[in-house]
């Protein structure tokens, strides 16, 4: 009988040293320890002995030899556990590697600041049109009340491509396209890139981004566009803005204005950055001309409205303080990581 428990017990720690992963070793709690084991049967089979004292010597021994197979093995699985734990972070991936990848992208400023307009004036009734940067002399010009050879094209010095068409000069090409597609009335915002051709420096760039306004509607007038005006500069520069109304002349308004603010730096007494004016010039605006709502088949004795185009890229400058237009689109990552 003894006999017996010392072949379990030798032919085990043979099988044990060999069980060399978790897998091994559970298929031995089996071999071992199951209902169909040796030690187990060999158990049940100790009833048979008619000698009491030795039937409890042996039931002690099996007992033993239970408990330390038992052990052993729970032992190593444990171990073996915690390496497959390791060894899959190890291939799977590495605990130890930052969160997000180091050179995660950002949103650009300007784009920052026009989706903030977006959600301020989507908030205010204002729908969000586009329109093509590749445009005809029509949309960019003609329908603005600007005809062939008109002097204010002078002021928008302008690429024109092969194919007789242009890169537009402004978003105000939007205007026309929302007001032929959608008619009156009307209230749309349309954000985008614009393009002259002019040579660069720290306040010019041959690519920039506005914002077109458009409201139309019946009995619109100055105090809607100067109330619509002072809120948007409310939230974009979280603070009252004193602003002030000068005359100004675009061919598709009447009356036009430039509307400026009062230099946020120095609060008007004058500094370089306001060229020591006290103002900045940030909103050309104004009342829009009969004429270009004539073109557009809106009856100007029924409807009138006010439009603005905002330099999205100037109110970037401003807002967070950049003195040179040329880091926008120069891809410097020194620059674009101080707006994560
Ligand atoms: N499109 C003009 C420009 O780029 C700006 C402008 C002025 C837009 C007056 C307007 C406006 O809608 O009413 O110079």
């Amino acid at each position: 009988m003894k006999n017996k428990l010392d072949t379990i017990k030798e032919t085990f720690k043979n099988d044990f040293a060999n069980a060399d992963n978790l897998n091994k070793v559970k298929k031995l709690e089996i071999q071992y320890l199951g209902k169909k084991s040796e030690l187990y049967l060999f158990s049940r089979s100790i009833g048979s002995i008619k000698d009491i004292e030795e039937k409890k010597i042996i039931g002690k021994e099996i007992n033993i030899l239970k408990t330390e197979i038992k052990n052993l093995l729970k032992e190593k699985s444990i171990q073996y556990d915690k390496q497959d734990i390791k060894n899959s972070i190890k291939h799977d991936f590495d605990i130890t590697y930052p969160v997000f990848p180091k050179n995660n992208g950002s949103i650009h400023p300007v784009k920052m600041i026009q989706q903030q307009l977006e959600t301020i004036f989507t908030g205010m009734g204002f729908s969000i049109v586009n329109g093509p940067e590749m445009e005809t002399d029509y949309y960019n010009f003609q329908a603005l009340n600007i005809p062939e050879h008109h002097p204010a094209r002078d002021t928008q010095d302008t690429f024109w491509l092969d194919n007789d068409m242009l890169l537009r000069t402004q978003t105000s090409n939007c205007q026309v396209r929302a007001m032929e597609k959608f008619g009156a009335p009307l209230k749309i915002i349309a954000p985008g890139k614009c393009f002259r051709y002019e040579s660069m420096d720290a306040s010019h760039e041959t690519s920039f981004y506005q914002m077109e306004g458009l409201l139309i509607d019946r009995n619109i007038s100055i105090r809607h566009l100067i109330g619509t005006m002072k809120v948007l500069l409310k939230e974009i520069f979280e603070r009252d803005v004193d602003i002030r109304l000068r005359p100004g002349y675009f061919p598709f308004v009447e009356p036009g204005f430039e509307l400026d603010i009062k230099c946020l730096i120095c609060g008007g007494k004058g500094c370089k950055t306001c060229k020591n004016s006290g103002y900045l010039e940030l909103l050309p605006c104004g009342m829009v001309h009969p004429n270009v709502f004539k073109m557009s088949k809106i009856d100007p004795d029924l409807y009138n409205g006010f439009a603005f185009g905002l330099g999205l890229t100037r109110l970037a400058m401003m807002k967070f303080n950049i003195h040179d237009i040329r880091y926008f689109n120069s891809g410097d990552l020194r620059f674009l990581k101080q707006f994560r």
